[in-house]
């Protein structure tokens, strides 16, 4: 097997089994001489991580390592590693990780230049354009999961520690100028994380595929990753040394983040209120809401998912896709309901309410309203 390939869309991509090894040498080409690897603290101690840094030690960068990120990165751990930063002389960061090492580490880069708050740099309008550009520190981003796709993204999410909100922060200088993208990082995910993250890079495929913005490029590229993640993901969650699988499945991450470009849809606009409150997996809350999603959307999409379904290979059209979704999550130990999930019905309205101001709820399909995310709960749950 060969997957071995340099890209340059969206950024540089070194992908392939191994490639680990070259962090140092990508250090030195963007002449950062004292990185900062920043990752969670559930993967600082692991030998992935220890690796990495062995291999800056080596080459004279030190190893210099911050984690004091949660799972939902907030503007604490924010505050606290561009302190780390500035308080060590560094000069670049290696964002390390799942989705919240990466998105910590990029925002850590950016604010690393900036005397704003970070707040001031929120998703919205032309707001990125009150950046100052000059401090940014350059970003190498090592992916250790399939499923986010924030290696190849312009934004990061963090969330307010203060009201318990996300927010989507963004500048295109949080895309990284190298990601090295080594499936061997991802052989020791657990199959439940494998399960999870796989399904939010199909989440953001679909999605993007089926949002009502024209993107062609992204279209092709959502249609692609759908395929992959079909052929790939139940191999990878039966066997995680597959490194076939788990190369595969990193692309297709990449991919859907790429692709997530042309817009999401209310999968995302409902997995988010739900993680919020509940604290659940966000991949795996999506392949939750995800039948639901499909029939609510059904009459804005069922030719576009029946070609989709066409070219994966899946006969019977749109009611082909939806039960292909059905086995897809059983095979992969999804439950079927929110309510495994710990999610009850107390806080729909609630839910509801967020649901539809969600940035993502105007790619979906069909209008979200506030009695459509209502019922969407109920039946979700
Ligand atoms: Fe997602």
């Amino acid at each position: 097997m060969t997957i071995t390939a340099n890209w340059s869309y969206p950024t540089t991509i070194k992908f392939g089994a191994g490639r680990i090894k070259e962090l140092a040498d990508h250090c030195t080409a963007l002449g950062i001489k004292k990185p900062l690897l920043i990752t969670d603290r559930g993967l600082a101690p692991m030998p992935i991580t220890q690796n990495a840094l062995d291999i800056l030690d080596a080459a004279g960068l030190g190893r210099a390592l911050f984690s004091e990120v949660d799972s939902n990165p907030t503007d604490v751990n924010l505050a606290a590693g561009v302190k780390a930063f500035k308080d060590g002389g560094h000069d670049g960061v290696i964002a390390f990780g799942g989705g919240s090492g990466l998105d910590l580490g990029k925002c850590v880069a950016f604010m690393a230049g900036q005397t704003r708050p970070v707040w001031d740099f929120e998703d919205i309008g032309d707001w990125w354009m009150r950046a100052s550009v000059e401090g940014i520190a350059p970003i190498i981003a090592v992916p250790t999961t399939a499923g986010t796709g924030s290696e190849v993204g312009r934004a990061s999410v963090i969330t307010n520690s203060q009201t318990h909100t996300k927010k989507v922060i963004f500048h295109p200088k949080f895309l990284p100028a190298v990601t090295i993208c080594d499936p061997e990082l991802t052989v020791g995910m657990p199959k439940v994380i494998t399960a999870g993250t796989g399904m939010d890079a199909f989440a953001h495929c679909l999605e993007a595929y089926s949002s009502p913005f024209y993107h062609p490029m992204s279209a092709g590229i959502a249609l692609e990753g759908l395929r992959l993640v079909k052929e790939y993901l139940p191999r990878a969650y039966k066997d995680g040394t597959d490194i076939e699988a788990r190369a595969h499945m990193m692309s297709a991450a990449a991919m859907g983040a790429v692709a997530f470009q042309k817009g999401l849809g209310a999968i995302h606009s409902l997995s988010h209120p739900v993680g919020a409150i509940y604290n659940t997996h966000h991949g795996t809350t999506n392949a939750v809401v995800m039948p639901p999603v499909l029939r609510f959307n059904r009459p804005a999409i069922e030719d576009k998912i029946g070609m989709a379904a066409a070219y994966l290979g899946i006969s019977g059209g749109f009611d082909g896709f939806y039960n292909y979704v059905l086995k897809l999550r059983e095979e992969l130990g999804v439950p079927d309901k929110l309510s495994a999930l710990g999610v009850g019905t107390d806080r729909i309205d609630e839910m509801a309410a967020m649901a539809i101001v969600d940035p993502t709820a105007g790619g979906n399909p069909v209008e979200l309203t506030l009695d459509a995310a209502k019922q969407l709960f109920k039946e979700c749950i």
